[in-house]
């Protein structure tokens, strides 16, 4: 009989956790690979992604838990076979082929890791290359090589292959190679014949040394001498345990419910973030989808080593396949608990990246709100709340940088995204070694003997599908107008109001941050507090505003073009999930959000999406060598009107805990 009970019981307990929007499961894609080979009559497919075809959204809005089976499970394929892109819809449930087209248009889909990993050993073996190295005296065995893509500068379509380009470097002695590049050489490598089609040594320019380079804590005898600047070590203690539940992919914490996915491309996939209003007694939508849809990474030195350089980090790399696996007690604190992600490898076998997330309460220290009152004789009044909130994290490491990409809810409505950039920057060799040689423009700032650091931006541009308290929702400037007073009639010449301005269409929804005195909400027309204003949500940057100061017609411009302004709100449509366009690699700009935005739809009272991009102009300088420490920016969803007050102004504060510094306890 236990044999025979045993699947059930299995079976009833996955069907008890999923969720249509779950990701794909390591036997999903098993099946997907195998349903896909199995109709082709070649078997030399490569798996470029490989992401759930997640159900129409009035489908998944009517799903209830109990409907378990009812959403049919689809996957999404991009696949190249015989230098040709397809498109597979795979309905997953049935094992079967729903449809296979091939797509023509410009540009590639994601690399995939394994191609990148053999292009990077062509050189190894390429005479050309092996003289460049003989000649510079350098030792091949401390040699590695690096993945760059090539960008569109213009080329016509029908001369295009699918091409990357192959930097090397010098590891040796210290592990941060990125900072001792072989400048000069430059690598071409048809990625389809995978073979090398172009090379250049142009000029031979000695590697920067190792010393000091290395970012590994001291072992042997250098052990112990490099202590972390007087910090003590220290970890979060929850006497009461963990504050949140995660069943399945669902994570519920305070008065926050909200689904949590993994993407090869996105990473960190966020969906149906809703809040419990205590006062109404009920579940509100905020957040319908949210991920980060690119990252946008253009250096500024236009010479022939370097032009080319304008990463498209998520539709070039993935942001989800560089995903790094967290550190327990480092990445995360003590307190997080972790999860794992898988995708398709190139191939289209499952890959597992353990603890791609970590989810914890954060206890940072500070203050959610507080009053002390001396004004009523007899009476000492303080009032304070502790400000707790529930963060999930990721970290993209996309060759040499870093993302720390963070979502914060808090108990207080708000969301709160967080972007950090660490890692190494991108180094060009040169022969100068200190600043008062350089007599010609450089691009970029000498951090170090030989090593000049170019500059660059980060824009990190994220996808956020706004359901403020339901589908239909509002894009609204609250613009603060000077008002003159010239008639007498107050001692006052002048103040400010408010002068609210609702967008009809997505131009209207174009803003440039900082260009005029405004508060960004995204409002529900259709809904009023009891004293009648309009629900909604505020936009609040945290800093990292900076727009491309590229011009229009430079061409990676064109396939940014979006990333002038800050904010974008488009009409909500499925297909529209990625702001530079479904093939990034080698795009030329004709699929994009900024060119979405043309067809100016109505966004009035709609179903929108939020686009917000944020943005760091990089100059880089001697602290960010040989590793930078982090640099932060984000912004922040607030409520606005949404709840009749302060939603937390009744939570209890914290009484008689027991104190953990006490030596008893170490
Ligand atoms: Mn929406
Ligand atoms: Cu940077």
């Amino acid at each position: 009989m236990l044999i025979f009970l045993l699947p059930l019981l299995l079976s009833l307990s996955a069907s008890s956790h999923s969720h249509p929007l779950d990701p794909l499961t390591a036997s999903e894609i098993t099946t997907i690979r195998r349903v896909i080979l199995s109709s082709a009559s070649d078997q030399s497919f490569s798996f470029h992604y490989i992401g759930l075809d997640e159900p129409d959204k009035p489908a998944l809005l009517s799903w209830r838990p109990s409907h378990a089976a009812s959403l049919p499970r689809r996957a999404f394929v991009i696949a190249r076979s015989d230098r040709q892109t397809h498109e597979i819809l795979v309905d997953v449930s049935n094992r079967s082929i729903i449809s296979n087209a091939i797509y023509r248009g410009a540009g590639y889909p994601i690399l995939t890791a394994e191609e990148q990993t053999v292009a990077v050993e062509l050189p190894s073996i390429y005479p050309p290359f092996l003289e460049s190295i003989r000649k510079r005296g350098l030792d091949l065995a401390e040699v590695v090589c690096s993945t760059f893509s090539v960008g569109w500068f213009g080329e016509a379509r029908r001369r295009r292959r699918r091409l990357l380009k192959i930097l090397c470097f010098l590891a040796g002695e210290t592990a941060n190679y990125y900072v001792r590049p072989i400048e000069g050489v430059t690598i071409v490598v048809d990625l389809d014949k995978m073979e090398i089609v172009g090379y250049r040594d142009r000029a031979q320019i000695p590697v920067p040394k190792a010393e000091g380079t290395d970012y590994r804590a001291p072992a042997g005898k250098e052990k112990g001498k490099r202590k972390g600047g007087g910090v003590k070590p220290g970890v979060v203690v929850q006497p009461e345990g963990k504050g949140f539940e995660i069943e399945g992919h669902m994570v519920r914490w305070a008065n926050w419910a909200f689904h949590l996915s993994f993407d090869v491309r996105a990473g960190t996939v966020i969906s149906l973030a809703s809040f419990y209003d205590a006062e109404k007694r009920s579940r509100r939508r905020v957040l319908h989808r949210g991920f980060v849809s690119e990252l946008f990474v253009p250096y500024m030195d236009p010479t022939e080593d370097w032009y080319y350089k304008t990463f498209f980090d998520e539709g070039e790399f993935g942001v989800g396949l560089c995903a790094s696996s967290l550190e327990p007690m480092a990445d995360c604190p003590a307190n997080a608990v972790f999860m794992d992600g898988c995708y398709a490898g190139g191939d289209g076998k499952p890959v597992v990246i353990k603890n791609v997330f970590c989810i914890f309460e954060r206890y940072a220290g500070d203050v959610a709100w507080r009053h002390t009152e001396a004004g009523i004789p007899g009476q000492a009044i303080t009032e304070v709340r502790p400000d707790v909130s529930l963060v999930v994290r990721m970290v993209c490491t996309n060759g040499n940088y870093d993302y720390v990409m963070d979502w914060e809810f808090k108990t207080t409505g708000s969301i709160k995204f967080g972007v950090s950039l660490t890692g190494i920057l991108e180094v060009k060799a040169t022969p100068y070694t200190h600043a008062d040689q350089i007599t010609s423009e450089q691009y970029g700032t000498l951090l170090a003997d030989s090593t000049i650091a170019v500059y660059h931006d980060h824009f990190i541009t994220y996808y956020l599908d706004v359901d403020v308290d339901g589908v239909n929702n509002s894009f609204v400037k609250s613009k603060l107008k000077t008002v003159h007073v010239t008639d007498g009639s107050t001692p006052r010449k002048s103040y400010w109001t408010v002068v609210k301005e609702t967008a009809d269409t997505e131009a209207d929804a174009q803003v440039r941050l900082g260009s005029e005195p405004a508060e960004l909400l995204i409002v529900n027309p259709n809904k009023k507090t009891k004293v009648g204003n309009i629900v909604g949500y505020q936009i609040i940057d945290h800093g990292g505003t900076a727009v491309s100061l590229l011009t229009e017609d430079d061409y990676p411009q064109m396939r940014a073009r979006y990333s002038n302004k800050q904010v974008w709100v488009t009409a909500y449509n499925k297909s529209e999930k990625w702001a530079s366009g479904l093939y990034v690699d080698q795009s030329t700009g004709d699929d994009n959000l900024a060119t979405w935005s043309q067809k100016n739809r109505v966004i009035k009272n709609r179903d929108i999406v939020l686009w917000y991009t944020v943005g760091f102009h990089h100059i880089p300088c001697q602290e960010d060598f040989p590793l930078m420490p982090l640099l932060s920016g984000g912004f922040e969803l607030r409520p606005f009107n949404f709840f009749e007050s302060n939603p937390i102004i009744k939570t209890q504060p914290y009484r008689h805990l027991p104190s953990f510094n006490c030596t008893s306890n170490v």
